[in-house]
């Protein structure tokens, strides 16, 4: 027989988005528990995103998860452009009248959340197997799991919030959902190596054989991209030919003396390119957060920024139904989220297309991509565009 208990949201998935919404939930007086296919050590290792708008940081900050982000994020005021050779800087601060990004790692949020949770007594369940939800249409659903010691359990709650990401069991459980998506013909290969950035800010380069994004984690630590092809099998890529490559793609014809730092690899791993949109993203007492709903393409740095603003929506809407039984944000949830949602897939969609190499690109897409890119290097208006778009749409506010 396995362990019954209940708790008003059971969640799943210890991403950044289930992690956060437990946290939010807390602040709110609303029990939660958290259930995890993965070990707590693979999910504060998996290296992704990087970028967060200023909007994404005043909101972790507001809820008191800004001690470690202050004292270790690096805030970068623009961006630099590069194609045909040449690099071109964009000022956010000045384009924007005063918006910046903020440098943390994802892999340092979900730290922090998960020490957060733990302190404050929350329940997170790592290692679980046979994570299954059911009975979402009833007022009861119930979400039941195998624990790592082998015991089967089965939480009965009053919501169950899907944050399981591209992979996860929640979104197959809405019936009719409408799926819009676009799958890119590469793939990028990402590095994390223990080599000082030779560069202060992020440099995106449009080269003639792929992209390359020059990225950082801190003052000795650089995380670079590389377009490759799909399913590239990371073998193909020993470090040597890494680094020739990234030489390659970021060497600037103004500037003949710099290069790429190099230094040992610590990570390389080859992610897919998709923009997918599920909605609605929510059926019953079953909603949807995070990439579980929807997938950009990473070059716009959305995906996790657009997470966070999923959860704060949904943890406002959780508590008013949960605890005041009003249905009023619960019911307006998805349509409120997809308003964002698809600015940023149309943002990132945008900077993709722009900026990678398609293999079966003609001459004729070739000479669009390099008229847009100097367009955006050359016109305050096309620039003003991206700045916008990259620092972030207006911030959602967690009703504290
Ligand atoms: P996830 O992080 O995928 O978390 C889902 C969790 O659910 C995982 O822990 C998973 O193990 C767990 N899970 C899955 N199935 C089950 C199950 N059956 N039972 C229990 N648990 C389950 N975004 C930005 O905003 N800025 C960036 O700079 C940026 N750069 C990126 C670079 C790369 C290379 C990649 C890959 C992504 C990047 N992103 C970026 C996107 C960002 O990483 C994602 O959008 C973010 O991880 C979404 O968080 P999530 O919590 O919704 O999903
Ligand atoms: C990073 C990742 C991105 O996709 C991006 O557009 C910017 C930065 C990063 O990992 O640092």
């Amino acid at each position: 027989m396995p362990v019954a208990s209940r708790t008003q949201v059971g969640i799943v998935g210890a991403g950044p988005a289930g992690l956060l919404l437990s946290h939010l939930l807390a602040l709110g007086g609303v029990d939660s528990v958290v259930v995890e296919n993965r070990t707590r050590a693979y999910c504060e290792a998996r290296q992704r995103a990087g970028l967060l708008e200023a909007g994404t940081v005043e909101l972790l900050r507001s809820v008191g998860l800004g001690k470690r982000l202050d004292a270790e994020g690096l805030e970068h005021d623009g961006i630099y452009l590069q194609f045909l050779g040449e690099r071109h800087h964009l000022d956010f601060r000045s384009l924007t009248g005063g918006r910046w990004v903020t440098v943390y790692a994802q892999t340092e949020i979900v730290k922090d959340l998960i020490a957060a949770r733990l302190a404050d007594g929350g329940m997170i369940e790592f290692s679980c197997s046979d994570v299954a939800v059911t009975d979402v249409t009833s007022d009861r659903p119930v979400l039941s799991y195998t624990d790592s010691s082998g015991v089967a359990h089965e939480l009965t709650c009053d919501v169950i919030a899907g944050c399981d990401g591209f992979h996860g069991v929640c979104r197959p459980l809405i019936p009719g959902l409408s799926i819009y998506e676009r799958s890119y013909p590469y793939a990028w290969l990402g590095i994390l190596a223990s080599a000082a950035p030779a560069t202060d800010e992020l440099i995106y380069s449009r080269h003639a054989d792929g992209f390359a994004l020059y990225s950082m984690r801190s003052p000795e630590v650089s995380r670079l991209y590389l377009q490759v092809a799909p399913d590239e099998p990371v073998e193909r890529w020993p470090d040597d030919r890494i680094w020739a490559e990234l030489q390659k793609r970021f060497a600037v014809g103004g500037a003949p003396g710099w290069s790429v730092s190099e230094g040992p690899i610590t990570d390389k791993s080859v992610t897919a390119m998709r923009s997918f949109v599920a909605t609605p993203m929510r059926h019953g007492r079953l909603f949807l957060a995070g990439d579980a709903a929807h997938i950009v393409p990473p070059t716009g740095a959305k995906g996790l920024n657009l997470a966070l603003s999923d959860v704060v929506l949904l943890a406002n809407a959780l508590r008013a139904l949960v605890k005041d039984g009003s249905p009023g944000l619960a019911d307006a949830y998805s349509d409120a989220c997809l308003q964002r949602v698809w600015r940023s897939t149309h943002f990132s969609w945008w900077m993709t297309s722009m900026l990678h190499v398609a293999p079966d690109a003609d001459s004729f897409e070739s000479q669009l991509q390099l008229s847009q890119l100097s367009y955006v290097a050359s016109s305050r208006a096309a620039a003003q565009s991206l700045a916008e778009n990259y620092t972030g749409y207006k911030p959602v506010r967690f009703d504290l």
